[in-house]
C-alpha cells in the first residue's frame, strides 16, 4: 500500500520508524506516550489484537502517525498525531481517510475511540471526521483526572 497526496506519502509504520514516532509523541502533550516495547508488540505480525499502524511522511521524514487495533467488526483508533508544524493542514484527515480504506478492506464496520474531555483539538478533529459521542467514562484518565469521551462512526 502506497499513496501519495500532494507530496505527502502515507505508508505502513515499520520498526525503523519507532524512534521518530516516539519523538513526535514526546513533543505532543496530548499524544499517548507509549514505550518502545508497546510499539514493537503493536507492529509484530502476530500481534493480538491486530494493529494497523500508518505513517505520514513529508520530505522523506515521518510527520505524523495513526494506530488502530482491530477487534472485528470494530476497530479502535488508539492514537493519531501530527507534528505541530504541519497541524491544521489536513494531515490527520488524510491519515484517517487512508486508515478507513484499510479498515474497509478488512470488513471492519465501526471505528470507536476514547478521548480526554479537555482535548478540544482532537475532539474537533473527530467531530470533523463524523464521529458521534456515545457516552463517557467518569474520571477515566489520571494526571489530571478527567472523563473519557467515547466516540464512534461507521466505516463507509
Ligand atoms: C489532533 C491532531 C492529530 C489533528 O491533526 P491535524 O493534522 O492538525 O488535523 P487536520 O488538519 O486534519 O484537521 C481537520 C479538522 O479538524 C478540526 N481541527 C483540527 N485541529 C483543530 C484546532 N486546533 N482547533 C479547532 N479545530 C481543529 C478542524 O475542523 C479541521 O478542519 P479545518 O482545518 O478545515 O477547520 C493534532 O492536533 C495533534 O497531533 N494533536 C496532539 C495529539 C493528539 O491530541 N492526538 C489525539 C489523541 S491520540
Amino acid at each position: 500500500m502506497l499513496r501519495d497526496e500532494t507530496a505527502m506519502l502515507i505508508r505502513r509504520m515499520l520498526g525503523k520508524d519507532i524512534d521518530r514516532v516516539m519523538a513526535i509523541a514526546a513533543s505532543l502533550k496530548e499524544a499517548p506516550h507509549w514505550t518502545r516495547d508497546v510499539y514493537e508488540k503493536a507492529l509484530a505480525s502476530a500481534a493480538v489484537p491486530e494493529r494497523i499502524a500508518l505513517i505520514v511522511e513529508a520530505g522523506g521524514e515521518a510527520v505524523g502517525f495513526a494506530v488502530a487495533s482491530l477487534i472485528p467488526p470494530q476497530a479502535e483508533l488508539e492514537t493519531i498525531a501530527v507534528i505541530p508544524e504541519l497541524q491544521r493542514q489536513g494531515t490527520a484527515s488524510r491519515l484517517f481517510r487512508e486508515l478507513m480504506i484499510e479498515l474497509q478492506e478488512r470488513q471492519i464496520t465501526e471505528v470507536i475511540l476514547e478521548v480526554r474531555e479537555s482535548n478540544q483539538t482532537a475532539r474537533a478533529l473527530y467531530h470533523s471526521l463524523g464521529f458521534i459521542e456515545t457516552g463517557r467514562r467518569r474520571s477515566y484518565y489520571a494526571d489530571p483526572q478527567e472523563d473519557a469521551v467515547l466516540l464512534r462512526r461507521d466505516v463507509s
